[in-house]
């Protein structure tokens, strides 16, 4: 694929070029041309989702994992131990020690290896802003790991550094729930008319206290944080933009559009954890069209998982969850057929993992991406990534401030969440 090329020239379009005899670009840089291999992955940031996706990536995808980075080599030697085990099953070669990288600079190593073809980025969300702008520079496919950026000035970087890939190569957000089967079909169906013009709704994302693994002896308080950055608002972006943000962006993919304002209200009351993380969230967004949705979250407690959503609108209604049924009722009733709710394990559900309506969301994600590479019809999905961590900061800013916010107030947000650490001085 030629570097400098602003227009986006899929593999499809060079071989009617080929075949009519003008030859654009040379064979030999169109995606498998030369042997139809497979896609050669690199992770970067060893932890429960990085490898739990990196596994699925060469379960579902056919895609191999060929590199690894990660700045703790704990967490880099679990993560190696795991994907060498599934590769090794299915006859691949054991990950090349060359292609392992430890440390601060890691990923830049990693970006600059010859060996991979895309990077699937699953570091803390503090990190995706500066990894996603050195991903792009090294031209690889990416798959970013959602929410693409915890604060306004890191989101308006996520747009502006999206607009470079400009066709050249794949960029995708880690919300696989707009790739599961029975999301797809709700949501098509509710764009077709189903509902009629949504009037409200409910997006809700229950959650129990989350566990993150210990921090090995002598860890210094900096490392520590690190390790445990799901609770601390300067590098997960609080519960709101960091998990919730999920539903949020249902919403916005099933309104088509992202909310004009919000008011909110929440607190650490029930939290038991360290850190500085809300213990929930309860806001009331208003999109175009005076559609009102309202929404709430926790992360505390014991109480089972729950997520999902409902649309009312004058022809029906819609009930969308991750672990059971989805379906409309009214003029046009239908049931996805999911049966009752099955059984989620906390660990599985922490590392996106759901069961039920989720069931195929991370491989058919998967799939896409691997898809969009080899066809070379390349997908791009930086800016509505950075809308839906946008819409979720919309919450956040009223629960703080207790007030409503509008959009365009948010936008003029310039507010840094400084996590302050040095990880030169870290390890
Ligand atoms: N899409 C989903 O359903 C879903 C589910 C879970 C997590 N996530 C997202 O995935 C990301 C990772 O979450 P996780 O649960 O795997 O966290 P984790 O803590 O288990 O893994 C993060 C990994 O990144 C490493 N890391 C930290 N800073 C780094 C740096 N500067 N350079 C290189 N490596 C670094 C850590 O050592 C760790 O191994 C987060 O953005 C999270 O929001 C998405």
């Amino acid at each position: 694929m030629s570097d400098n090329s602003s227009h986006k020239i899929g593999r499809r379009e060079f071989l009617g070029a080929a075949a009519a005899g003008v030859m654009i670009l040379k064979p030999e840089l169109v995606w498998g041309t030369a042997a139809n291999s497979a896609v050669r992955l690199g992770l970067l940031g060893c932890g429960g989702r990085g490898t739990a996706v990196s596994v699925s990536f060469i379960d579902n995808a056919g895609a191999r994992v060929v590199a690894l980075a990660d700045l703790f080599p704990d967490k880099l030697a679990a993560a190696r131990k795991k994907i060498d085990e599934v590769q090794a099953a299915k006859g691949y070669a054991a990950l090349d020690s060359a292609q392992l990288f430890v440390g601060p600079k890691a990923y830049e190593s990693l970006l600059a290896s010859k060996e991979v073809d895309a990077v699937y980025i699953a570091t803390p969300p503090c990190y995706h802003v500066e990894h996603l702008e050195a991903a792009v520079a090294a031209k690889k496919h990416i798959y970013l790991e959602k929410p693409v950026a915890i604060d306004v000035p890191g989101a308006k970087r996520i747009i502006k550094v999206g607009e470079k890939v400009n066709g050249r190569f794949s960029l995708v957000v880690g919300f696989q729930v707009r790739c599961a089967t029975p999301y797809v079909e709700l949501v098509r169906r509710i764009h077709a008319g189903a509902l009629g013009q949504i009037v409200t709704g409910l997006a809700h994302y229950y959650c129990p206290q989350l566990q993150m693994p210990d921090w090995p002896a002598g860890a210094s308080p900096a490392e520590q944080r690190l390790r445990h950055w799901l609770f601390y608002r300067d590098l997960s972006g609080d519960i709101i933009v960091e998990q919730n943000v999920h539903v949020i962006d249902v919403c916005n993919w099933m309104l088509q559009a992202h909310p004009l304002k919000a008011v909110g209200t929440g607190g650490r009351v029930g939290r038991t954890d360290e850190g500085d993380c809300y213990s929930h969230f309860n806001a009331v967004f208003t999109y175009p069209n005076d559609v009102h949705i309202s929404f709430g979250s926790t992360q505390f407690g014991k109480a089972a998982w729950d997520a999902g959503l409902r649309m009312y609108g004058p022809r029906g209604g819609s009930e969308s969850h991750y672990d059971h049924r989805v379906f409309i009722t009214g003029e046009e009733p239908w049931d996805a057929g999911l049966g009752p709710a099955q059984q989620v394990s906390q660990g599985a559900a922490t590392a996106g993992q759901f069961k039920g309506a989720l069931d195929d969301a991370d491989a058919m994600k998967e799939k896409a991406f691997i898809g969009s590479i080899t066809s070379g019809d390349y997908l791009n999905e930086a800016a509505t990534g950075a809308e839906t961590a946008l819409s979720a900061m919309l919450g956040r800013a009223a629960a703080y401030t207790g007030r409503e916010v509008t959009w365009d107030e948010l936008l003029r947000s310039k507010e840094v969440l400084d996590l302050k650490i040095d990880l030169n001085k870290l390890v």
